[in-house]
């Protein structure tokens, strides 16, 4: 459910005409709604309402202040994995009880600065991080609270390059690890070991590798339980796979239906750290055709936007559907051609869609759907492209969330050696 719609022949935002918006604000331009957002989260919220977790909104997937603002401000925590994402944290105010903190590569400086900060929890990848974070902490005199991430070996069918629960992957530690380490926890002074996170992957449409990897860990935490090892945090992560062309990825409400019974009965406190799920469908990449160009083997419709702009076409070949801004009728003949949408950027890898069919000319408007997570957080400068503008509609209204940069933001720190 999001709300891009159609009136008449238009496509609107919420309230608002999204043609209007890349007049006004030119292209490409990102543009957000704020009602889908909150939507989403709160479909999450209400699905699991009856253990009430900390939803963790994993600011990777849109880092835009203006978002973050709007989740924390509506009761969400936030997931983090750099001193960047902990200093976005911090500047939309999100308490910092409700802060957890993954990734495998995190330096000292960072530790340090979570530590201060006073976050909930780290989620630790291996067994040096561990020893780095309690190093850090008797140095800060401080009691840190860590979970450990367990690579559960699951199969989360989904893209090679977002499976993070599969043991060749680097994520996480195997099971028997994780379970050394809580047997011996007392030896880490300064860390209360005292959570499990498990996060297998990203854009997942079945519950059943969730349940797979949440059983796994179940029967972990009832071994452990035994041996007096009690826990207070279990992070199931996210992952939960969403709309982009015609999967039928399960809501919210049946994901939680398949993974209640096994958590509801456990005193631990469970934590979600969905991405995709909130921003995914809430966003919009406008674009302009810059020119169309037939060849005798290939039709191209050329726009201003490229992989620097959204990547996921590229890396993982992903598939976004492409619809015009303004339905036309004008051009009949257009759209019985197959054409790839490309960008301008000097790669062949350079497309937003391939073996299209769509009625556009030169100066047509065409919107990029799916585009509200790991888009944006994904763009670059590359050929030196100043990165787009976005905008957040929220009713009636338009608000400009991220200025477009300007050619002197490409250089900013450079310097010329003579
Ligand atoms: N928690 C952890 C520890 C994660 O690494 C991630 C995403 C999430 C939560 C949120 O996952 P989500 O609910 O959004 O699936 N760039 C890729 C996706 C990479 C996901 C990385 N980790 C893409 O565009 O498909």
């Amino acid at each position: 459910m999001h709300y891009f719609k159609y009136r008449g022949k238009e496509l609107y935002c919420e309230g608002v005409k999204v043609s209007s918006i890349a007049v006004k604000f030119g292209t490409p331009v990102y543009v957000y709604s704020k009602r889908t957002i909150l939507e989403h989260f709160q479909k999450i919220d209400k699905a699991f309402k009856k253990i009430s977790p900390l939803i963790c909104y994993s600011i990777k997937a849109n880092s835009n202040l203006a978002i973050l603002k709007i989740l924390v401000q509506v009761g969400a925590g936030l997931d983090i994995v750099s001193g960047g994402e902990l200093y976005r944290a911090r500047e939309v105010k999100c308490s910092s009880k409700k802060i957890v903190y993954a990734s495998v590569g995190k330096t000292e400086d960072e530790i340090r600065a979570a530590i201060k900060y006073g976050i909930l929890l780290f989620n630790v990848e291996s067994f040096p991080e561990l020893s780095r974070i309690n190093k850090v902490a008797r140095e800060l005199r401080k009691k840190v609270d860590v979970a450990l991430r367990v690579n559960p070996d699951v199969e989360p069918k989904t893209h090679k390059y977002i499976i993070t629960g599969k043991k060749e992957t680097k994520f996480g530690m195997d099971i028997d690890t994780v379970r050394d380490i809580f047997l011996k926890r007392d030896d880490f002074r300064y860390l209360d070991v005292c959570g499990i996170h498990i996060h297998i992957g990203s854009q997942i449409t079945q519950s059943a590798p969730f349940i797979k990897a949440i059983k796994k860990i179940k029967t972990l935490i009832g071994d452990l339980a035994k041996k007096g090892v009690d826990l207070k945090y279990f992070n199931i992560g996210g992952g939960l796979g969403i709309v982009y062309d015609d999967e039928t990825p399960q809501t919210a409400e049946v994901f939680a239906k398949a993974v209640l019974p096994m958590l509801k009965d456990s005193s631990l406190s469970t934590i979600l750290e969905p991405g995709r799920f909130i921003v995914g469908n809430a966003g919009i990449v406008v674009t302009k055709v810059s020119y169309i160009k037939d060849t005798p083997s290939k039709n191209f419709i050329i726009v201003d936007a490229g992989m620097n702009d959204l990547l996921r076409p590229s890396l993982y070949e992903a598939y976004h559907k492409i619809i015009p801004v303004t339905q036309n009728t004008k051009h009949k003949t257009r759209n019985t051609k197959k054409s790839d949408v490309v960008g301008p950027i000097c790669e062949s890898g350079d497309f937003l869609g391939k073996d299209r069919y769509l009625n556009v000319e030169e100066d047509d408007y065409l919107a990029v759907l799916g585009a509200g997570a790991y888009g944006f957080s994904m763009s670059s400068n590359y050929n030196s492209r100043p990165r787009a503008v976005e905008v957040l509609v929220d009713g009636n209204n338009v608000h400009c969330i991220r200025k477009r940069e300007a050619y002197s933001d490409l250089i900013k720190g450079e310097r010329i050696v003579s």
